[in-house]
């Protein structure tokens, strides 16, 4: 049997897209392991999922570090010995420099939670509704230099209803989100991710069924 894919993850938060990829291996749908959780905050939701599926997380308080790249090369030391091979931000609200990026090349996840390119930063679903947009919902994608800007994965679309607050658009979005970030670390632990340069195409299953949680087409 083949290695599992080794996954790091990096969160600030309450954690719900860690826990659909937690969840997603315990069904064995997804074949790997999150190895090591690292958050930039102690009291994150995100840590004690950790710990209640029994898994190594690790709260690094950024106030002992003199620099962002001073933190990362920790995360990246860390990483290492827990031979993380892809790394996934889930919620991770910190901006990720040099350090991480030449460290794991085309190997960092991110999920954002509007169409990219619409919507950067924080805020994203109150920025949707100012707009006033239609249309709306989450892209995971590759992470380069740039905020929110790396090469698209999937995108999934939900509709944005006229008496929608921004915890109702959130709510529709995170459901979308618990769906497709999994989806991605499958085609990854399969090898049917295929990135050439800004073009992200998934290559067919070699199994009859392809076993897709979600449509291979990269938008739902
Ligand atoms: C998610 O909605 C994710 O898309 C967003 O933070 C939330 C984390 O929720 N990320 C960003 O806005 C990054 N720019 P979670 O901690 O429950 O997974």
């Amino acid at each position: 049997m083949p290695d599992l894919l080794r996954i790091g993850a990096l969160v600030s938060g309450n954690g719900t897209n860690l826990q659909a990829i937690i969840d997603a291996i315990e069904k064995k749908e997804l074949e790997a392991e999150i190895t090591v959780v690292i958050s930039n905050k102690k009291t994150a939701g995100a840590l004690e999922r950790t710990k209640k599926h029994g898994l190594n997380g690790i709260y690094l308080d950024p106030g002992n570090y003199e620099n962002n790249r001073e933190y990362e090369k920790e995360i990246v030391r860390l990483f290492g010995k827990n031979r993380v091979q892809w790394v996934v931000l889930a919620g991770y609200l910190k901006i990720i420099t040099d350090e991480l990026l030449s460290a794991y090349p085309d190997r960092i996840l991110n999920i954002h939670p509007s169409l990219l390119p619409a919507f950067t930063g924080l805020h994203a679903q109150e920025q949707a509704l100012k707009y006033g947009v239609k249309i709306t919902g989450c892209t995971v994608h590759l992470v380069e230099a740039g905020l929110d800007s790396g090469p698209v994965i999937i995108q999934a679309a939900v509709p944005v209803l006229e008496n929608d607050t921004v915890e109702t658009l959130t709510e529709r979005i995170s459901k979308k989100e618990h769906q497709i970030y999994p989806q991605v670390l499958k085609w990854i632990s399969t090898r049917r991710l295929k990135i050439d340069g800004r073009r992200v195409s998934i290559l067919p299953s070699s199994s009859p069924s392809g076993n897709e949680i979600i449509n291979p087409g990269g938008i739902v």
